[in-house]
């Protein structure tokens, strides 16, 4: 195991009506909060109503920043920096997914900075100071309720970049699982996928004897696997969405991966999916994942599988390692295609068009991946997940 610096400064407030103690913590910073959220789920679950009523109690003034996308857009981060700066605003909450949470964190950010945000996403280091975030979260999936990451898209450029600063904690985070019982299915699938992914990313590590890591991981996705069709099937099944809810958070920022940290595979993959062609993160992981996990699979990495097949999948350890690796790859394609999400890229509408510059600028970094690739390699990958 690796030495590594922990912090985890997020307060945590988990379960059924937990939203009370939101005006409180918010109060304690600011008398007033921009308040970030999509394109409407919210209002139609009656979350925005709560939320604005126990604002108007604690007599703190909501300013909105609405219509954040999927896929959250520079030019609305650009608009929430604005608000924050003419009206003076001195908190930030978000409401909603992982979209939401990170133009928050973002808007944040270039409430307090001078020039372009765009420079901060290029360039994380010029954040010196950030307004105090407050989420909500109403799907599990990405885990930014919890984390120190944002990722912005920029049309313009087709870009979509993960950063990273310690002032994007959330100061509080509520997680409520009865706030996810209206997500619709295919988000559901989305966001197991991502929970599913984020464990992959650090579980198919390089460091060796981060035993306990690695059993966390498992556990992750075992969760993943019993409660995910659960969730799928039975929306309102409290206990699959408070287990989902929780799996999302510890998977991201949480106790996977420090000690055994290494570069992510699938996700700067995927983030050029979503960059030129708008889809679903989650969908985007699900399709890539196996076959990377295809892609990878040699004598040096098959421990790997095995460890994988054996105790996630409960495949016997006596069979031939390929044997188990084989069949824990195909198990993992036949868990998502049973939550119903495509599995190749032509589904999505993806073809050959961009498949060179996507996999030019995927490729940066995957030398310290857990088995390094080059361009060509995403080249052939993206190819078989056409
Ligand atoms: O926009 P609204 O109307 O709220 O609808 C959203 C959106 O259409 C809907 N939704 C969310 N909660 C709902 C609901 N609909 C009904 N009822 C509810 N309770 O679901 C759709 C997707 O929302 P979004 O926020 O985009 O989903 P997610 O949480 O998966 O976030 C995805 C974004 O986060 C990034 C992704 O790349 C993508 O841009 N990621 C952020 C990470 C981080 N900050 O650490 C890490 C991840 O790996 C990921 O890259
Ligand atoms: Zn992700």
């Amino acid at each position: 195991m690796n030495n590594f610096y922990f912090q985890l400064p997020t307060e945590v407030y988990f379960g059924k009506g937990q939203i009370t103690n939101l005006p409180g913590a918010i109060k304690q910073y600011s008398d007033n909060v921009l308040l970030v959220y999509g394109g409407g789920s919210i209002k139609r679950t009656g979350l925005y109503d709560t939320i604005k009523n126990l604002c108007a109690e604690k007599e703190i003034e909501v300013f909105e920043l609405s219509g954040v996308e999927p896929n959250p857009r520079i030019d609305t981060v650009r608009k929430g920096a604005q608000l924050c700066k003419q009206h003076n605003i001195g908190a930030v909450l978000a409401v909603g997914g992982g979209s939401a949470i990170d133009c928050a964190k973002v808007v944040a950010a270039a409430a307090k900075y001078d020039n372009d945000a765009w420079d901060l996403v290029l360039n994380p280091s010029l954040i010196k100071e950030a307004l105090p975030i407050f989420t909500v979260i109403t799907i599990a999936a990405t885990g930014s309720e919890m984390d120190r990451g944002a990722v912005i898209s920029n049309d313009e450029t087709n870009d979509k970049l993960a950063m990273f600063s310690a002032l994007f904690y959330p100061k509080v985070s509520i997680l409520d699982p009865e706030y996810t019982y209206s997500v619709p299915k295919n988000q559901t699938a989305a966001g197991v996928a991502d929970i599913m992914s984020h464990a992959f990313e650090k579980y198919f590590t390089r460091v060796r004897g981060a035993y306990l890591q690695d059993r966390i991981a498992e556990a992750i996705l075992k969760t993943c696997i019993h409660y995910g069709p659960i969730a799928y099937h039975e929306p309102e099944n409290y206990e699959a969405r408070a287990n989902l809810m929780w799996a999302a958070s510890q998977a991201i920022d949480g106790v996977t991966w420090r000690g055994n940290d290494v570069q992510s595979t699938a996700h700067p993959i995927e983030h050029q999916l979503s960059a030129y062609y708008d889809i679903t993160h989650g969908v985007g992981l699900a399709i890539l994942t196996p076959v990377w996990m295809e892609y990878i699979l040699n004598e040096e990495t098959v421990h790997k599988f095995v460890d994988y097949g054996v105790n996630v999948w409960h495949i016997s350890p006596e069979k031939d390692p390929f044997d188990i690796a084989k069949e824990a790859i195909a198990k993992t394609k036949a868990f998502f295609a049973s939550l119903d999400i495509p599995s190749t890229l032509r589904e999505v509408g993806i073809d050959e068009e961009h498949l060179e510059i996507m996999a030019k600028k995927g490729s940066k970094n995957l030398e310290n991946a857990f088995y390094p690739l080059e361009e060509k390699d995403v080249l052939q990958l993206l190819k078989n997940a056409l």
